[in-house]
């Protein structure tokens, strides 16, 4: 049986940051970047991927109507649920994947929308080591010196060497989320869902992807990711 491989794009953030340095009211994956919104750049290369059978995608209720009609304009066939949103990014993703009704070696993709600056190789690539390896996540290596804090002062200096900003896609089998969750019980302060497979006891592989891959966060981002974009 072929292995289908679903993802879930998380869109039901208010933007907060972002709003608040902009005066922009819409959520930051719905604004305008290079002539579309934001969302529409990952759902158009997830609709292109060859290996992607389905997109589900979380969101406040009030935005669905506007998700669809962004998928019929651009033919995002691949659309198979929109998803209401919980109160943490964590949350949202855990409603979607309760949709996904997936076989255990299926894998599930988890982006985020805000992160529009991917592109199909990266997508391909890590589908294929997840397809080899199992958990798979993006990441890039760390270049400026950590320290640790309190109270204002260094308390310590951190080896950078093994250290990775983490970003997403992120791929993981169907079965290993499942367990995971499941495992994880009430806990819901994981920051990703690496974190939480991570502690359930699983090896997670890190891809050295793209500095580029920005997730938008304030609005110096938009214009960065113009000029990265265009
Ligand atoms: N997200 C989500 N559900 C939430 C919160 C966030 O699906 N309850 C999504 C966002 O839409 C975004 C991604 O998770 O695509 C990363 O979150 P973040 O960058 O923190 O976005 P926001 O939470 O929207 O921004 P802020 O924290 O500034 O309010
Ligand atoms: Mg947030």
């Amino acid at each position: 049986m072929k292995r289908k491989v679903y993802v879930i794009l998380t869109a039901a953030g208010k933007g907060e940051r972002f709003s608040k340095a902009s005066k922009l009211k819409k959520p930051k994956q719905f604004i305008r970047l290079l002539g579309k919104p934001v969302i529409l750049h990952s759902l158009l290369l997830f609709q292109k991927c060859k290996y992607v059978d389905g997109i589900f995608v979380t969101s406040g209720r009030e935005y669905f109507e506007y998700i669809h009609s962004l998928a019929a304009s651009g033919r995002i066939i691949k659309l198979s649920g929109l998803v209401e949103g919980g109160k943490t990014r964590f949350e949202s993703v855990r409603n979607a994947f309760l949709e996904i009704k997936g076989n255990p070696y299926d894998l599930v993709l988890i982006h985020d929308a805000a992160r529009p600056n991917i592109n199909i190789d990266m997508v391909n690539d890590i589908i294929k080591a997840a397809m080899r390896s199992g958990e798979v996540i993006y990441g890039s290596k760390v270049s400026e010196t950590v320290k640790r804090s309190k109270n204002g002062f260094v308390t310590e200096t951190l080896n950078r060497k093994n250290l990775w900003f983490v970003q997403t896609p992120q791929v993981f089998r169907h079965d290993v989320l499942k367990s995971a969750y499941k495992k994880s019980g009430k806990k819901n302060d994981f920051t990703d869902e690496s974190g939480m497979v991570e502690r359930a006891g699983n090896r997670v592989k890190l891809m050295e992807g793209s500095k580029e891959n920005i997730k938008i966060t304030s609005a110096s981002d938009i214009t960065l990711l113009k000029k990265l974009m265009k």
